[in-house]
């Protein structure tokens, strides 16, 4: 159970980011309130994106939704509009009732046919804003400067592979790790237990990388007991809350980043 343990390390270590509201100091309830209640009237997308940054003023909208008796008939449709792109699940959830029925695709969840991605075309650009925003792909893999490098350089994966087998590594990550990036645990012979991944080995030594991308150099001697896991670092589901659509851009952003391209399709 060592390895999800691993997982859940990655995921809370990522970095957050600062909505706009950090900045630009808290709003007290009442004035959360107000600003839902007049956006109800007239919404404007810079002030509902400004509520939809964080919780209360997701549910302050919400509520302004539910409770403003001759509220603008766009009013719904433009907040869960602008929802259906948040970074947060549970905020895109919360307004997709509101979606058009043309435009409310169903997310992918953890049982679908690779065959239903493949077999869409997708879109680079909103690709590329699905890896750094609401898929946190970027939470474990650095890209453009941007992110975080505990995961490979999918660069280097796109180069290595075609589209298939990306999506394959994709949705069932443990099937193949490459050696540098198997999630190891230590024990060391003062019990300190370290665990993460091995970046190089020699007879001597190791240098083990953990999740907080801190690199541990360990002589040999010192090891009393290494397990290796069979599990990746890289947590399963990651599709799950995108739609076939959304999964199809990301995936045609990956095949971009190949230098060049041996297999486009
Ligand atoms: C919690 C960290 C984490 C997150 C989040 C994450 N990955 Fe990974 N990923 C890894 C690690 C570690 C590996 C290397 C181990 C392996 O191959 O499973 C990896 C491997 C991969 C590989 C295989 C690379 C290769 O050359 O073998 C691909 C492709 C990939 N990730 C894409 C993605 C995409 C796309 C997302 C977002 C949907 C994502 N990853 C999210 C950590 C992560």
């Amino acid at each position: 159970m060592d390895s999800s343990g691993n997982q859940a390390n990655c995921r809370t270590r990522a970095p957050t980011e600062r909505s706009p509201r950090d900045q630009g100091g808290e709003l007290t309830k009442t004035q959360r309130n107000t600003l839902a209640g007049d956006l109800a009237w007239r919404p404007e997308p810079d002030g509902i994106q400004s509520l939809l940054s964080d919780a209360p003023g997701a549910l302050a909208l919400l509520q302004a939704a539910l409770e403003t008796e001759d509220a603008n008939p766009d009013f719904r449709t433009t907040v869960a509009r602008l929802a259906s792109t948040n970074d947060r699940h549970p905020i895109r959830e919360l307004f997709r009732p509101w979606l058009p029925l043309s435009e409310r695709q169903p997310i992918l969840g953890f049982d679908f046919r690779p065959e239903t991605i493949l077999a869409l075309e997708g879109d680079l650009g909103r690709g590329r804003e699905i890896f750094f925003g609401k898929a946190r792909c970027s939470d474990c893999h650095r890209q453009e400067g941007q992110g975080k490098a505990l995961g490979p350089d999918l660069v280097a994966s796109a180069a290595r592979y075609g589209r298939e087998q990306l999506l394959e590594h994709i949705i069932r990550p443990s099937q193949l790790i490459a050696p540098e990036f198997r999630t190891v645990s230590v024990m060391l012979d003062d019990f300190e237990e370290l665990s993460g991944m091995i970046r190089e080995s020699n007879d001597d030594e190791l240098i083990l990388v953990d999740a907080t991308l801190t690199e541990h150099r360990i002589s040999r001697s010192k090891i009393i007991q290494l397990d290796e896991s069979s599990l990746s670092s890289m947590p399963q589901g990651m599709l799950a809350t995108l739609t076939a659509q959304e999964a199809a851009d990301l995936l045609a952003w990956l095949v971009s980043l190949a230098p060049e391209k041996p297999e486009t399709k």
